[in-house]
């Protein structure tokens, strides 16, 4: 009995052990997690369920729409994650307006640990009439920019604007630059002679580092509809926040939580907190420095699979 007390503890005690050591985890060590959500594959330090993603990155895959979609936070959805640090998500806020009342919202963006920070310049999108839209940088109160969308007759508009880029008629763009991990705007309606036949209508708005093609059948649906949602999505980089920089992780009293794994090289973020990490430029796409031996450095995957049979 006192052997076997002895030897569990022993083996809590390794598995402890690894987990303080910080050891990246190994492809073998995640075997058991789901590799893809839907249509999008899903990698480390991203992942689904216990001990399959790094504190801080768990996705959520929601199987409620076909296909199922991945979700990074509330607002961050993913479509396509690349294991050399960056994905591509949508923002999309949908807001509901009070048929007859003329209301004022605010929204905000930040992705889960503010891990996410936008790659370059894009824009905030908002499909909308006879509205004033107000974004701020991080959760301050640093104007980024504003832009107001106002809506003439739905004919005229359907004939003139329909399949052009927005030009203030029916949608408006705001600028947002690169490295950006958090947003907020407000919106406020106002009166507004010829949007009575949109009273029940919702304010769209969205990230889009691609030229975005007002629709009038956008201002009347509930959502931004799959077509358009396509156009909507832009890429993020990945860094690693726990800690300040490079020198803080690698030497600080909380190594323990150093994220690149052998062979990778560990790149600070510019002028933010965090750090990531990166294999050599003769890798594969699909190696993974956030993995253990996840730098393959020109060896064959096949190799590397044969190599770890037991
Ligand atoms: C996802 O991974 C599978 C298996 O590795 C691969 O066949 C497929 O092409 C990947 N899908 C995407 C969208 O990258
Ligand atoms: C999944 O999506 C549905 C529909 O959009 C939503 O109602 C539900 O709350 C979501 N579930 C989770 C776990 O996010
Ligand atoms: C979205 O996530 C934030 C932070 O996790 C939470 O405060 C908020 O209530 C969530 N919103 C919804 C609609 O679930
Ligand atoms: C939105 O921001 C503008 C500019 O700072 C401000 O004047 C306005 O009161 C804000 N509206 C709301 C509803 O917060
Ligand atoms: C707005 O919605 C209300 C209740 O759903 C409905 O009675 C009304 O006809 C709608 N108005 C318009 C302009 O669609
Ligand atoms: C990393 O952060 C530490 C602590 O703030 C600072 O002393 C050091 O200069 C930073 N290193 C780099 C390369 O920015
Ligand atoms: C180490 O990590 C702990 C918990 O994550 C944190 O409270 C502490 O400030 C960190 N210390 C340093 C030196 O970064």
């Amino acid at each position: 009995m006192m052997r076997l007390c002895w030897l569990l503890f022993l083996v809590a005690a390794m598995a402890t052990l690894h987990l303080a050591l910080g050891v990246p985890p190994s492809a073998r060590d995640l075997r058991h997690c789901p590799t893809s959500c839907g249509d999008v594959n899903i990698t480390y330090p991203f992942g689904i369920g216990t001990g399959c993603f790094r504190p801080g990155f768990e996705l959520i895959c929601n199987t409620t729409t076909k296909p199922p979609k991945l979700f990074f936070g509330n607002t961050t959805e993913i479509s396509y994650q690349y294991a050399y640090g960056y994905v591509r998500a949508s923002v999309v806020f949908n807001i509901a307006t009070t048929p007859g009342l003329l209301g004022t919202y605010s929204r905000s963006w930040q992705a889960p640990g503010r891990v996410l920070s936008t790659y370059t310049t894009n824009s905030l999108v908002i499909v909308g009439c006879g509205i004033d839209v107000y974004l701020f940088r991080s959760h301050t109160n640093i104007l980024q920019g504003y832009c107001r969308s106002e809506c003439t007759n739905m004919a005229l508009m359907d004939k003139k604007l329909s399949g052009r880029p927005c030009n203030g008629i029916g949608c408006c763009t705001i600028d947002l630059p690169g490295g950006v991990r958090a947003f907020r705007f407000n919106i406020t309606q106002r009166e507004e002679t010829h949007s009575v036949a949109l009273g029940n209508s919702t304010i769209m708005a969205f990230l889009s580092d691609s030229q975005f093609y007002f629709n009038t059948a956008d201002l009347l649906s509930e959502k931004i509809n799959a077509n358009t949602i396509g156009a909507t999505s832009l890429f993020f980089s990945v860094a690693i926040t726990d800690q300040l920089n490079c020198s803080t992780a690698q030497l600080g009293l909380n190594k323990t939580d150093y994220a690149c794994s052998d062979g990778s090289t560990c790149v600070d973020q510019r002028n933010q907190r965090g750090y990531s990490c990166t294999c050599p430029a003769d890798s594969f796409d699909y190696d993974n420095p956030y993995l253990l031996h996840g730098c393959k450095q020109g060896i064959p995957i096949q190799f590397i699979a044969t190599e770890n049979k037991e």
